[in-house]
């Protein structure tokens, strides 16, 4: 039975059903905007990996060294036996910095991917035996309990990596609003945000000369193709990343190199030649839009510090009163 045939018969599960009503309505728009969170499969992850590793892709490399540098600093603000909540779960490379210089009672690392998530606390447990891990499957960015045995403790939210930044705006302040209801009064957060810079820079970590960007923004394509029976062709298309200087953003697309029909769940799908999917917006601040930014969102700026060439930001931030 060919995966039309199947996707007919079979019920989907919630996911992909979520996944499913959500790009057959992009697909739809005009112009088509599909959410960057469908980028992550077990392949897109890796492709990202990938990214955080590649000479142009600056904000993973200058973000550690921030880490590092200022290590003294955010220990001295972080209360000893405080439960480090971290939104979203990825490489634990940043979150290690952190156990290792400060005194953390538990670490909660959060995310919608309990398999990965399960996997990664095994490995922390292992090289941090003394450290109480609690893992949590739920969507962060949507409201979530934290685990009993954390809840007497002082919170730290653990924000990094510029995740932030793939939000549009009014979704960036929801979060922020709704990871301090989950924190609670007196909470810090630490957020790690990238900077407006030259453009040529943006550019350049948005369109790497190895094509790794190009074939991560390309598994959208593929993953429509396996989960919901879509015929794309992969070579119709073409990755694009572009500087949006009004709205501060690098925009990523995958353009149609001619006109063509797609089907995706036995549906149709036309492109004229040209015409793009936004799959991806990456927002840019400066200091003082993301201190706006957070003020706005229940949260009183408290330091930030940034590499020495200000491509790269880490602010800690108080639950506001
Ligand atoms: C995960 N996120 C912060 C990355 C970014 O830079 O916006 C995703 C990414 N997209 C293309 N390259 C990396």
């Amino acid at each position: 039975m060919n995966v039309h045939a199947q996707l007919a018969q079979a019920p989907l599960d919630e996911q992909t059903s979520a996944f499913a009503d959500d790009v057959t309505e992009a697909l739809s728009q005009h112009p088509k905007k599909l959410s960057p969170k469908y980028f992550y499969d077990a392949a897109g992850s890796e492709l990202f990996e990938q990214i955080t590793l590649l000479p142009e892709y600056y904000p993973t490399r200058t973000e550690l060294e921030i880490l590092r540098a200022r290590g003294a600093d955010i220990k001295a603000i972080i209360p000893k036996g405080a439960a480090l909540v971290e939104f979203g779960a990825g490489a634990t490379t940043k979150v290690r910095l952190l156990l290792n210089e400060c005194d953390f009672g538990a670490y909660v690392p959060v995310d919608i991917s309990g398999d990965f998530l399960n996997a990664q606390a095994a490995e922390l447990r292992t090289d941090f035996p003394d450290l109480n891990v609690f893992p949590v499957t739920a969507d962060f960015t949507a409201p979530f309990e934290l685990p009993d045995a954390g809840k007497a403790m002082p919170k730290v939210g653990f924000f990094p990596g510029s995740t932030l930044g793939n939000f549009e705006p009014h979704e960036a302040c929801g979060f922020l609003r709704s990871a301090r209801a989950i924190l609670g009064q007196g909470a810090l957060m630490l957020i790690g945000i990238d900077l407006e810079k030259d453009e040529r820079l943006l550019h350049a970590a948005y369109n790497d000369a190895a094509g790794v960007t190009g074939r991560f923004n390309m598994n959208v394509l593929v993953r429509i193709n396996r989960e919901l029976g879509g015929n794309f062709d992969l070579s119709a298309f073409a990755h694009r990343a572009i500087y949006n200087r009004e709205r501060h953003r690098i925009e990523m697309h995958l353009i149609s190199k001619k006109p063509q029909t797609v089907r995706v769940l036995g549906r149709s799908f036309t492109f004229r030649a040209g015409e793009s999917i936004h799959t991806e917006s990456s927002y840019k601040y400066s200091l003082e839009r993301f201190a706006a930014l957070a003020k706005g969102s229940g949260w009183t700026p408290k330091a930030s510090w940034t590499d020495a060439d200000k491509q790269f930001s880490v602010h800690a931030l108080v639950a506001s009163e």
